[in-house]
């Protein structure tokens, strides 16, 4: 049996290895590259790969990969929705994803943000970076006297509501699946309106699905509270980025925590020391001392890495030995 694996980073390297030695029998073989149509070919003679990306696998990649005669494809992360589904479907691929490898790495980075923003915590470090160290007028809101409301009640925004109920906060919540605890807890609110119109404090925690293509606008926006911290650790396209510039430039938005961005593929996790930074409204907001950005590291923590990089590996290979997955997507 044999498996290739695609863009492994350093930090992988020690839990592929400990996948290693735990499965003699299995021959594994990896490259820090992508998974592109030219780099396709390396996979060949394996029985399956293990990939992580936030390139698009275009219906042409997936071709080249069937052409390498590889079908099985294990993620090592969650979001599926850079897959051509029609294509994988047509060219009869098996593909499984990790859908939880830590909730608590994203929900925490939410909570920490946030409490950060509230506390104008970056506008504290830029005064202190220039020596400035007077208190005021920067004065912090405290976590306990928020309404958070939780946008997606799955594994990542659960971890997210107890995080910051145990600041003090009041939690509520809208999801259009109710959790039956959650349910008798009391948490759900009826609409999104209902929400906007009730939180200090918004954090989504939803997937990428068109439904949800920003769902952060400048109507949504003019629902909520003046002084209203935003905070997108999920998907880029749930926010109409030019919307919450529009409100954080108008005072209407506190904050904004951006982990994800609408444009950050091939800008994110970049060197672009030295180099014409590609994207002014990116600058922008970097600079703001009211907006935390961070290149899609929520996620980014030993222990997430290693289930990302274990859980996948066990996917691929009870699918090469012809056995069940445990978490396989389903396509289309
Ligand atoms: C996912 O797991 O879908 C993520 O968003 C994290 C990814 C950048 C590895």
């Amino acid at each position: 049996t044999k498996i290739f694996a695609y863009a492994i980073r350093k930090d992988e390297e020690p839990f592929l290895n400990e996948w290693k030695e735990a499965h003699k029998d299995v021959e594994v073989d990896y490259t820090d590259q992508l998974l592109t149509p030219e780099t396709a070919k390396l996979a060949k003679g394996a029985d399956g790969v293990v990939v992580y990306q936030q390139l698009d696998y275009t219906a042409e990649t997936l071709q080249a990969l069937a052409d390498a005669g590889v079908t099985k494809m294990s993620l090592r992360n969650v979001g599926v929705d850079n897959i051509d589904m029609d294509k994988a479907k047509e060219l009869g691929f098996e593909i499984t994803n990790v859908p939880v490898y830590s909730p608590n790495a994203i929900a925490e980075h939410a909570a920490i943000q946030a409490a950060r923003v509230l506390r104008q915590d970056k506008v504290t470090d830029l005064k202190m970076a220039k020596r400035d160290l007077r208190w005021a007028p920067n004065i912090g809101r405290e976590v306990r006297d928020q309404v958070v409301g939780v946008v997606g009640t799955g594994h990542i925004g659960q971890v997210f509501m107890k995080i910051m109920e145990g600041f003090g906060a009041k939690v509520i919540a809208f999801d259009i699946f109710h959790n039956p605890e959650l349910e008798k807890k009391g948490y759900y609110v009826d609409s999104l309106d209902e929400l906007y119109k009730k939180a200090d404090v918004i954090s989504l925690h939803v997937p990428d699905v068109p439904a949800n293509v920003h769902m952060i606008n400048d109507d949504s926006i003019k629902e909520m509270k003046d002084g209203v911290v935003i905070v997108n650790v999920s998907r880029g396209p749930l926010v109409d980025t030019d919307a919450i510039i529009r409100g954080l430039d108008s005072g209407k938005v506190f904050g904004f925590v951006m982990d994800t961005y609408e444009g950050e593929v091939g800008v994110f996790n970049e060197d672009w020391k030295g180099k014409e930074f590609p994207d002014a409204r990116l600058a922008d907001l970097i600079d703001r001392p009211n907006v935390l950005v961070t290149p899609h590291t929520a996620f980014y923590t030993t222990h997430a890495v290693r289930n990302m990089v274990v859980k996948a590996f066990d996917n691929n290979y009870a699918m090469v030995e012809g056995k069940e997955p445990e978490t396989p997507v389903k396509l289309g």
